[in-house]
């Protein structure tokens, strides 16, 4: 009996490559500053683009890469490595579109896929508000229908990408006291009248990624421009997330890598009591242990774009919820914990921003946050094991 090789097929090997190679030439020169100035980094929007890699989940029938949701992975991991707040290009580019692959209508599928693939446009996601974030389905925009239209009302807050994005996937209550079975979900360009953008949140992390709130003033958009039937919002949004914590779980084990990475380094490098830091056990051990939460963590996330890859492609997983909730609780928690670590073998010098370790511990937070904080995966993960 024969028992397959455990092992990434060749050609992800081989993209991991190809994006490293990118990353180190494009990305790694402009996370700094794109983190000092707190500017979206169209440049390397552009050269993202050229090489196919801003939206690379995109199936080919829409002018897409087609990349399975591994390679997807892959892909945010490595510029993650290089820059995180440029791996919310293709992280969130899959985030907003995914309620479309899911759930949508051909005709909005080919209006609204295409000019992503094509590097013209990005899609973002609006589910949370300022006062239903972890509780989302308690969220107030208001979609009225008004003939063959619905017209919006209210304001989605901290959207990543605001702004930059032409498109946005927008959850809003079309059925009031129906709960999370009164939510639908929208296309809303930023080109529609009565669309605007709040200023850009101050933030830890993440600089070069805008987060604004979308705020929608009497919206008036056509009826065909909502995802699936009324009333499925909510479960096509939690569905997205299914398959999209895995993303947020790839840009955390690259924020992790290259931490680990630059740390390694260093400690070879580095030289007090008369040899390298690397040398004594007290150092080793950290190094050893950094690398092997990322590795487990990274073993999880595989798994998890595993099994989302099956599921799009209509073989349903029925534990699919539990893996991607706890490949993003995994990686993000390992990634928290690998930078401060790597801020801590650098000593002093990690603690100032001439050293990029501390930019890595300011991102690695936001991916304990976003997507679900930590708490609502581990409730996530329970839910699903107590059913
Ligand atoms: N897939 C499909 N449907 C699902 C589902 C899933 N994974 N999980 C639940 N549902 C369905 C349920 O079956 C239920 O439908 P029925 O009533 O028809 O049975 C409906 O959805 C509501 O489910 P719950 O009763 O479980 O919903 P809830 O109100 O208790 O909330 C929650 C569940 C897990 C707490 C959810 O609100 C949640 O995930 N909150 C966190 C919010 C979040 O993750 N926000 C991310 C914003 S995006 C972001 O942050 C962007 C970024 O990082 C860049
Ligand atoms: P709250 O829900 O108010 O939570 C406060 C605290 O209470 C947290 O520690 C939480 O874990 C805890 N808590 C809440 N409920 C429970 C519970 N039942 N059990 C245990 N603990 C609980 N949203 C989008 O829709 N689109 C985006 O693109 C997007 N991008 C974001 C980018 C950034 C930089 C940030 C900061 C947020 C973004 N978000 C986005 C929103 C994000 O998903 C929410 O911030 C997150 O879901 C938490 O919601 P909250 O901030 O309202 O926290």
């Amino acid at each position: 009996m024969s028992f397959p090789l455990y092992a990434l097929p060749e050609e992800h090997d081989m993209l991991r490559e190809t994006v490293r190679a990118l990353a180190d030439e494009k990305i790694a020169p402009r996370a700094a500053e794109a983190d000092e100035t707190g500017e979206f980094p169209w440049d390397v929007y552009k050269a993202l683009v050229a090489a196919d890699m801003h939206a690379v989940h995109v199936p080919e029938e829409y002018g897409g890469a087609g990349a399975d949701a591994l390679a997807t992975v892959i892909v945010i991991e490595e510029v993650a490595r290089a820059c995180a707040s440029s791996s919310l290009i293709p992280a969130v580019n899959k985030l907003g579109t995914v309620p479309l692959l899911l759930s949508a209508s051909e005709e909005v599928k080919q209006r609204y896929l295409a000019p992503v693939a094509r590097g013209e446009a990005m899609f973002s996601y609006a589910l949370s508000e300022a006062e239903a974030g972890s509780d989302a389905a308690a969220m107030k925009t208001r979609a009225v229908a008004d003939g063959d239209h619905y017209v919006l009302n209210g304001a989605k807050m901290w959207i990543t990408n605001a702004g930059v994005s032409e498109y946005y996937t927008v959850m809003a209550v079309t059925e009031p006291g129906a709960g999370a079975r009164g939510i639908s979900a929208f296309v809303v360009e930023k080109s529609d009248e009565g669309v605007s953008f709040g200023p850009k949140e101050r933030k830890l992390g993440i600089k070069g990624s805008p987060t604004r709130q979308v705020i929608l003033e009497n919206v008036r958009i056509p009826a065909s421009r909502m995802i699936g039937e009324p009333g499925t919002g909510f479960k096509t949004a939690l569905a997205t997330l299914d398959h999209t914590r895995i993303t947020i779980a790839a840009q955390a084990l690259g924020i992790a890598q290259g931490a680990l990475d630059y740390a390694v380094g260093y400690v070879k490098e580095r030289k007090q009591f008369g040899k390298a830091v690397a040398e004594f056990q007290g150092v080793q051990f950290m190094i050893a242990d950094m690398a092997m939460k990322l590795e487990a963590a990274r073993q999880l996330t595989y798994a998890a774009a595993a099994k989302s890859e099956l599921a799009m492609h209509g073989e349903p997983q029925k534990d699919l919820t539990f893996f991607s909730s706890a490949a993003k609780c995994a990686a993000s928690d390992a990634a928290m914990e690998i930078t401060t670590d790597a801020v801590q073998l650098l000593g002093g010098y990690g603690y100032t921003g001439d050293y990029p370790v501390e930019r890595m511990m300011r991102d690695a937070k936001i991916t304990q946050i976003y997507e679900g904080t930590n708490q609502i995966q581990r409730m996530v993960m329970a839910r699903q094991l107590l059913k």
